[in-house]
């Protein structure tokens, strides 16, 4: 077998290959949380506005569809990658001689002292993103697959999304959920935001410090904008 043919990845791509992927689709999911946390903050501008944004994603008709299916396939590729891309650093992190170690997300982790370098973030990368796969199943159940039809019901030829969330944050259970899965997606964010760019071969010298500090600039924003949501209503600052 060729040396070349040994580093062949997930998907027959090259492990190279498979971690630009990776990183690709983490920027694009990282700019769509960005852009649902905007629309979703239109909720403190009253229900109207939060409907209304709602509406107009709806009358999209096929073009939602198209971004839908496009959303979907950035998910299940970035996860799947990352999951092969994993097993085969675990493989390599037990020892095979044959195996090449597979950086997921750096030089941290290519041995043992340097994997205690790494960050908390970056070490939990893995859980982080299982957990924020169960989050979005519950999400898509709560509000777009099983919305409760009566809270969802249009009170003017708008759906009622805006009483479809108060209605969901009123329930203390089911608002700390989501604020803990927000955590756990600042935390992805944080490391991630900079593990992307390094990858992309953007992190020199120079650019390292501000590349750290945009990472804990997105996980902060999105995940205070985010949790701002169920921590406003459950303080019945909107209702
Ligand atoms: C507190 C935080 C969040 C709130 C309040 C929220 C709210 C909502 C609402 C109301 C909908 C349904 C929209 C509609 O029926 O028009 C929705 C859909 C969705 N949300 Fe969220 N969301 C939050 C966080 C997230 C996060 C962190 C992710 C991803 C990591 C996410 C992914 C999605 C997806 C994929 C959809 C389906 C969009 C579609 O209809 O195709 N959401 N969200």
């Amino acid at each position: 077998m060729s040396s070349n043919s040994s580093n062949r990845g997930p998907g027959g791509l090259t492990t190279v290959g498979a971690k630009m992927l990776v990183a690709l689709t983490g920027i694009g999911l990282i700019l769509f949380v960005i852009a649902h946390m905007l629309g979703n903050l239109q909720i403190f501008l009253g229900p109207e506005a939060l409907n209304n944004y709602a509406h107009k994603l709806k009358s999209m008709g096929p073009l939602l569809w198209v971004a839908r299916i496009g959303l979907l396939a950035i998910f299940v590729t970035h996860l799947g990658l990352t999951l092969a891309l994993t097993r085969r650093n675990t493989k390599a992190r037990g020892g095979s001689v044959a195996e090449p170690q597979i950086k997921i997300t750096g030089e941290r982790y290519l041995n043992g002292y340097a994997y205690e370098t790494a960050t908390t973030a970056s070490r939990y990368m893995i859980h982080t993103g299982i957990l924020i796969l169960i989050f979005v199943v519950y999400h898509l159940l709560h509000f777009t697959v099983m919305p409760d039809e009566t809270v969802l019901m249009p009170t003017s030829e708008l759906p009622n999304v805006y009483g479809m969330v108060i209605d969901g944050f009123e329930n203390a259970g089911i608002a700390s959920l989501y604020i803990l899965a927000q955590l756990a997606l600042a935390s992805h964010i944080y490391h991630g935001a900079s593990s992307c760019l390094q990858t992309l071969g953007l992190r020199t010298n120079t650019t390292k410090a501000g590349i750290s500090k945009l990472g804990l600039l997105l996980a902060l924003l999105i995940g205070l904008g985010n949790i701002s949501i169920p921590i406003a209503v459950l303080a019945n600052l909107i209702n």
